[in-house]
C-alpha cells in the first residue's frame, strides 16, 4: 500500500501529512518541531524522513498552486519571490536531497483548507467557510460541500473575495501596529482585546472597511499600517477595536451564508482566522453543528491537500498524529508532582497536530493556586497579562462554566457600536464540547480558579469527553478523586518564541533549562 504525502511549505508554519489509500491519517506534524525554529516556513530532512518511514508514496499533494501564487506576487510587487524558482515544490524537496520521481499534484490553497476541514468532519454536507490572510489570491471563500454516491468529496464555491481585500491581513496589520509579530502573535492580540476600550472602532471601521457584506476593504493592509497611525493610542484599545471589527465581519459573512443556505445545518470553519476562539464562540450560535479542525491554518492544509488527492472522507481519530514518545501515560508521576510542586510537564504519546497542546505535550498546573499564573508565565517567559486555559472533565463543564449558552456578549456589544447582533440562542448541549480549545466560556467561579480565567472571566476551555481514550481523561479522573477539582491548567510545553517540545530529547532540555520535571 502506498501513501499520499500532503505538504504545506514556503510561506509560514510548514507541515506534512501522510494519508494511506484507506483514508487513514498515518502522520501529521509541524516542521518547526524538528528544526526548532518557531513557525518555520521551510521543510527539513527530519520531518520528511519521519513521513517517509510510514511507507512508499504514490503521490505528493501540494497545498497551493505555486504559479498562480506567483501572479499575485507579481501584482503585489514581491518581485524577488515571484521570479525565484527555489520555492517550487520539486526545488524545495531537491534542496533537502529528496528526489521524488512520481507525480506532484498541486491543489488550490483555499480548497486545501476546505478539505482539511470537511473531510475530517462527520458531516455529509456542510457550508465550508475559509478565512485567512492570503491564499494564492483568495482571502475569503465559502463552499457548498458534500459527497457523491461513490463517496468522493465535492466542493462548489459559493462566495469569494480576493487580495488585497482581506480580513486576515487586517488582523495581522493591527497585530504589527500593537507591537506584536504579524502572522505569529495574532492570538496575543486577541487576549489583549479584553483589556481595552472600544473607542477606536468607528475610526478604524470607517478608514478600512468598505463593504462588510462583500468583504471589500479601502486599503491594502499587506505591509501593515504606518507605525504612527493612531499615534498615542493604547495597544489594548487597538486590540479591542480590531477584535470587534473582526467579530462583526465574521458575523456578517456567516449570517449571510446561514440565511442563504438555511437548509444546511452544518458549518466547517477553516483558515488562520478560525483560530480566533473568541469570535468562534459567537459564530456557533448560528449553526446546529460546527467543526473546526484543530489545525485550521496553513500547516493543517498539508492534510487538506492529501485529503483532496485521496478524495474521500478521512478516518479522523483525533489530533495526536505527530512524533511518538512511547510508553503508558504517566498519570501517577504527574499527580505526585502536581501535589508537591503544583507545576509539571508531560511529554507522552503522539504529538498534537495543531498549535495547541491538548495533553500530550503540555505544561500542567493546579488551577486553584493564587500565584500559579505568575509562576507559569515566568517559566514560559510570557507577558503577565496573558491567561491560561483549563482542561476539564466534560461532565463538570456546567458546574464551572456557562456552557449551555453564550454568556459573553461580543466584544463589540460591550460598548455601543453600530453592529449586528447574533441571535443568542441556546447551544445544543452536545455543542458545549470544545475538545480542541476552539471556544471560550464564561467561568462561574473565577475566584476559585484564578489561573485559568481571563480579565473578562472567560476561559478557553478544552473539554475531555467521557469516551476519550487519551491519558488526559485518566489523569483528570485521578486528579478529581484526590482533590474534588475536575480541571487542570493546561498550556503548551514550550517557552514564548520557541516551538513545542517534540521528542524526549527536547523534553530533557526543557527539564534541565527551566527546572520543571517533564514526565513521559
Ligand atoms: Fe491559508
Amino acid at each position: 500500500m502506498s501513501n499520499y504525502l500532503g505538504i504545506s511549505a514556503g510561506f509560514h508554519d510548514a507541515g506534512v501529512s501522510v494519508v494511506n489509500s484507506n483514508g487513514d491519517i498515518l502522520f501529521a506534524a509541524h516542521a518547526e518541531r524538528y528544526s526548532k525554529k518557531k513557525n518555520d516556513p521551510m521543510l527539513n530532512t527530519a520531518i520528511i524522513n519521519e513521513a517517509l518511514s510510514y511507507g512508499s508514496l504514490k503521490q505528493i499533494a501540494w497545498y497551493e498552486k505555486p504559479w498562480l501564487k506567483k501572479t499575485r506576487q507579481l501584482y503585489s510587487g514581491e518581485y524577488s519571490r515571484a521570479f525565484s524558482l527555489r520555492d517550487l515544490p520539486k526545488q524545495q524537496l531537491a534542496s533537502l536531497g529528496y528526489k521524488f520521481t512520481g507525480p506532484i499534484k498541486c491543489h488550490k490553497h483555499h480548497l486545501s483548507h476546505a478539505a482539511a476541514g470537511f473531510q475530517t468532519s462527520l458531516f455529509d454536507e456542510a457550508i465550508v467557510v475559509v478565512v485567512d490572510a492570503i491564499g494564492e489570491w483568495d482571502t475569503y471563500t465559502a463552499w457548498l460541500a458534500d459527497y457523491d454516491k461513490n463517496g468522493y468529496a465535492r466542493y462548489k464555491r459559493i462566495m469569494r473575495q480576493h487580495y488585497p481585500h482581506s480580513l486576515g491581513l487586517f488582523y495581522s496589520a493591527m497585530t504589527k501596529r500593537a507591537g506584536l509579530k504579524p502572522l505569529e502573535e495574532e492570538y496575543i492580540l486577541m487576549g489583549m482585546a479584553a483589556y481595552g476600550k472600544n473607542i477606536w472602532y468607528k475610526k478604524m471601521y470607517n478608514e478600512f472597511v468598505d463593504k462588510d457584506i462583500k468583504q471589500t476593504w479601502r486599503k491594502n493592509l499587506h505591509i501593515g499600517v504606518d507605525k504612527h497611525w493612531l499615534n498615542g493610542a493604547l495597544n489594548e484599545d487597538i486590540a479591542t477595536a480590531t477584535q470587534s471589527i473582526t467579530e462583526h465581519c465574521l458575523a456578517i459573512m456567516m449570517t449571510q451564508l446561514h440565511e442563504t443556505y438555511s437548509g444546511i445545518k452544518n458549518c466547517v470553519f477553516m483558515g488562520g482566522v478560525a483560530l480566533n476562539c473568541v469570535a468562534n464562540s459567537h459564530l456557533r450560535q448560528l449553526w446546529d453543528n460546527v467543526w473546526i479542525m484543530p489545525n485550521p491554518g496553513d500547516c493543517g492544509s498539508s492534510l487538506g491537500a492529501a485529503a483532496l488527492s485521496y478524495g474521500k472522507r478521512l478516518n479522523w481519530q483525533g489530533p495526536y498524529l505527530g512524533t511518538d514518545i512511547p510508553g503508558e501515560y504517566p498519570c501517577e508521576e504527574i499527580i505526585s508532582e502536581l501535589l508537591n510542586n503544583k507545576i509539571v510537564g508531560v511529554a507522552s504519546g503522539r504529538a498534537e497536530f495543531g498549535p495547541r497542546a491538548l495533553g500530550n505535550r503540555s505544561l500542567l498546573a493546579d488551577p486553584r493556586e493564587l500565584d500559579i499564573k505568575d509562576k507559569v508565565n515566568a517559566i514560559k517567559r510570557r507577558q503577565n497579562f496573558r491567561p491560561f486555559a483549563p482542561m476539564i472533565l466534560i461532565e463538570f463543564l456546567d458546574r464551572h462554566f456557562e456552557a449551555q449558552h453564550i454568556a459573553l456578549p461580543m466584544v463589540s456589544e460591550r460598548q455601543p457600536a453600530p453592529l449586528i447582533k447574533l441571535p443568542g440562542k441556546l447551544i445544543p448541549s452536545k455543542l458545549g464540547e470544545s475538545s480542541f480549545m476552539q471556544y471560550v466560556f464564561e467561568c462561574k467561579q473565577p475566584d476559585l480558579f484564578p489561573a485559568i480565567v481571563h480579565v473578562d472571566n472567560s476561559s478557553r476551555v478544552q473539554t475531555v469527553s467521557k469516551n476519550d481514550k487519551t491519558g488526559a481523561r485518566k489523569l483528570l479522573e485521578m486528579w478529581y478523586t484526590l482533590t474534588n477539582c475536575p480541571m487542570l491548567l493546561n498550556t503548551s510545553l514550550n517557552i514564548r518564541g520557541e516551538p513545542i517540545v517534540n521528542d524526549r530529547a527536547d523534553a530533557d532540555r526543557f527539564e534541565k533549562k527551566y527546572g520543571v520535571k517533564v514526565c513521559s
